[in-house]
């Protein structure tokens, strides 16, 4: 009896929050914030040589090809029992917010990597691809079991086919896939270690997967450092240093209003969201050195007001949409001006310029 009360209960707050959040929708949605599906020229790709970075990349496959990370994700005896009933709404709210936007985020690698190497014809390129997307799947799956257990699964498979694509040129993928992957392990990483120090705060065993999650995510990174390595253009050219920048600037700003709009969510893993923001740019910036030759200058004064203001207008534009009519159009239209003149600022701070080191690869070190 006592069971069948107790698989009522589940069952009803199953059907509660999967009526309340339809992830697959969510995660479905473009907005300039959410995560998006990616496609290029994968024909351009594909004629990539790696030839003048062998050495560095036969021992970075021949480590992906090991596996280490093989039976990591999987639920075992850490994977204590969530309390989703007894959870603060707020929090669940955007604790769910927090997983749909990181399974899409992981399956959007996981979906372009699958691509080309479906596409590819060059064994090298093809079989990075197969290992990186192996990775992302097993990544995405295991944000998805977190939410199938409370009755909250994305439907993957609808998202592949629904889900719209942004079409990037080769060289704009390495720059943006490089950062998202060593953002991803510098996000990963610090979280595990700030855990690590505060285990009360652990509100969900999913944190405790995070130490061998942030590997993948570095190799993933050290891939594309070793790609963009292939060819000098890539990120030496005076165009280059341009989009490089523009890219940080971009990839940055956009994190620091996700993380912002989570406020009780990072309250709960009791860590303040400006200066985990500004660790997860230092970390990222410092490892990024081995091979962008420009990095942000994110102790300048005019970085972090930068970026609030940018964060107030982004919340000003948000607001003026879900009014609708004509004077949400020109509040949102006044918001988005001050969101740009907030993004060129933080664009025209000085960058601090650098000469990445003959040797490109790199070990986890955080
Ligand atoms: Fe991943
Ligand atoms: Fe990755």
């Amino acid at each position: 009896m006592k069971d069948v009360e107790h698989d009522t209960t589940h069952g009803e707050l199953h059907a509660e929050l999967a009526d309340k959040f339809d992830t697959t929708a969510m995660a479905t949605e473009t907005t300039l914030l959410n995560p998006r599906f990616y496609t290029t020229d994968f024909d351009e790709m594909d004629r990539i040589d790696v030839s003048s970075v062998r050495e560095d990349w036969d021992k970075l496959i021949g480590q992906m090809k090991s596996d280490p990370n093989k039976g990591h994700f999987k639920k075992n005896a850490d994977w204590d029992e969530v309390d989703w009933k007894g959870m603060d709404p707020a929090l669940r709210s955007e604790f769910i917010d927090f997983l749909v936007s990181s399974c899409t985020a992981e399956f959007s690698g996981c979906v372009l990597y699958k691509e080309m190497k479906r596409r590819g014809n060059n064994p090298d390129i093809c079989e990075l691809f197969n290992y990186m997307a192996r990775d992302e799947a097993r990544h995405a799956g295991f944000i998805n079991d977190a939410l199938r257990e409370a009755g909250m699964a994305v439907n993957l498979g609808f998202l592949t086919k629904s889900k719209k694509y942004t079409y990037f040129r080769p060289k704009f993928i390495y720059y943006a896939t490089y950062l998202s992957e060593k953002i991803g392990y510098a996000r990963y990483i610090t979280i595990y270690r700030h855990l690590e120090a505060h285990p009360e705060h652990r509100f969900h065993p999913i944190f405790k997967w995070f130490r061998e999650w942030c590997n993948d995510e570095f190799s993933h990174g050290e891939a594309f450092a070793l790609l963009m390595r292939t060819d000098p253009k890539i990120t030496e050219s005076w165009q280059a240093k341009l989009w490089i920048r523009f890219f940080l600037v971009a990839v940055y700003s956009t994190m620091w209003v996700r993380d912002h709009a989570r406020k009780d969510f990072h309250e709960a893993l009791g860590v303040d969201i400006d200066w985990y923001d500004q660790e997860v740019f230092r970390k990222t910036s410092t490892i990024a050195r081995q091979v962008f030759p420009v990095e942000i200058d994110i102790d300048h004064p005019r970085w972090i007001p930068g970026l609030r203001r940018m964060n107030a207008a982004m919340i000003t534009m948000e607001k003026a949409k879900r009014k609708g009519g004509l004077s949400g159009r020109i509040a949102g239209a006044l918001a988005g001006a001050r969101a740009g003149l907030a993004f060129a600022s933080l664009y025209l701070i000085p960058v601090k310029r650098n000469t990445p080191p003959a040797s490109v690869r790199l070990e986890p070190s955080y």
